[in-house]
């Protein structure tokens, strides 16, 4: 599609949710409608509002007022990927899997839609690249509070993330403190340790476990307790939800969701367990969960949302396609969506912050 051609643009956001999103819908909208004179539709409900052909024009009204808002107003869910459906249940109960992305295609087609600008992380940017595969034009928004996205260096709802969890490891503190207790946080963030890395830093840990360094439970207790020996009489662990230990895997719950069989959360309370039986402190888990998700968006994430929003327009009505908007040195950019589909960027082993952290004392629960 050469410039120009865009007339009408459709939005949807995709995955979990994450505070901003609203504030990118907001700045697609303005820009297209404001600066462009674009029709913008909103998609109901991530890829499921395609297969189900829910989807409805979207005004400066309709994004008035939502630049604050957490969640989002057109609604998400991380279990509609075009690629690999669930359409059923067989007669032995196993789910059936299907690829219905023709559907979304033909809807996108009916409804006359020049344009898909999908807000999501590795799963949203994984199926819109198949969705570009079939010949639609698309551009991504990076989003997650895990931060994981490949070629950029943050995503919008990290920062708010890392706030919010940061929040509640102080607030651990004080009770830490008068109980004289090793208390663990557990943080979301799935297969990548950004979050617990910054909130852990941010935070005070002592202690901060991530899945990219697989930890020793017995180095574990001989830092707990030696902290206890330098009379320090608590110490606070933060522990992503994908951490697992040097001989063992990750905890969580198996399900039949073909694109997240399973799903992590617990293993502070597994570890919370050991460092109790061996060492004899007294040691309690909190898991943070979704807290970590809701709520309004930081200034940081409103800024950075709006600028990608106006950027995903900008580059389409320019006629740069299938690419995603990214942050790189510090600059908005923008890399094709291929090169981000269904991939994930972890914590790599020379990263300054684990430098930074060590040489502050933070023990990464290494023999
Ligand atoms: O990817 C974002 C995220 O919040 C992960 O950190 C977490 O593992 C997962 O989504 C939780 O998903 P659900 O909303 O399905 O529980």
């Amino acid at each position: 599609m050469a410039q120009g051609e865009i007339r009408r643009v459709g939005v949807m956001t995709g995955g979990g949710d994450c505070p901003g999103l609203n504030a990118v819908i907001r700045a697609v909208t303005k820009t297209a409608i404001l600066e462009h004179h674009l029709e913008v539709f909103g998609i109901e409900d991530a890829y499921l509002g395609l297969i189900e052909d829910r989807v409805r024009p979207l005004s400066l009204e309709d994004v008035s007022n939502i630049l604050t808002l957490g969640g989002t107003i057109l609604g998400t869910t991380n279990k509609a990927n075009p690629m690999k459906f669930r359409t059923g249940t067989d007669s032995a109960g196993r789910p059936i899997v299907e690829d219905v992305s023709d559907r979304v295609v033909a809807t996108i087609r009916r409804r006359e839609i020049d344009l898909l600008v999908c807000i999501g992380g590795d799963g949203t940017m994984a199926a819109s690249q198949g969705i570009a595969e079939r010949g639609v034009p698309v551009i991504g928004v990076p989003k997650t509070i895990d931060n994981d996205l490949l070629c950029t260096e943050v995503t919008f709802g990290f920062t708010t993330a890392v706030q919010t969890a940061t929040e509640a490891l102080d607030r651990i503190h004080t009770t830490a403190s008068s109980h004289h207790r090793v208390m663990l946080v557990e943080v979301m963030g799935r297969n990548a340790g950004w979050l617990a890395l910054h909130a852990g830093l941010a935070g005070g840990a002592d202690i901060i476990l991530i899945p990219e360094i697989p930890y020793d439970i017995e180095a574990v207790c001989r830092a707990c307790l030696a902290r206890r020996e330098r009379h320090k009489r608590f110490t606070i662990i933060a522990v992503s939800e994908g951490a697992a230990p040097r001989s063992g895997g990750q905890v969580g719950v198996i399900t039949d969701d073909p694109v997240e069989p399973l799903r992590l959360g617990g293993i502070s309370g597994q570890i919370a367990h050991q460092i109790a039986e061996r060492t004899g402190l007294e040691t309690r888990a909190t898991i943070l969960g979704h807290v970590q998700r809701g709520g309004t968006p930081c200034a940081y994430d409103r800024v950075l949302a709006t600028h990608f929003g106006a950027e995903a327009i900008r580059l389409a009505v320019s006629g740069q396609f299938n690419r995603m908007v990214a942050v790189q040195k510090g600059q908005l950019t923008s890399v094709p969506l291929a090169a981000v589909a269904g991939r994930q960027r972890l914590v790599p082993s020379d990263h300054p912050l684990l430098a930074v952290a060590r040489a502050t004392g933070v023990h990464f629960g290494e023999g």
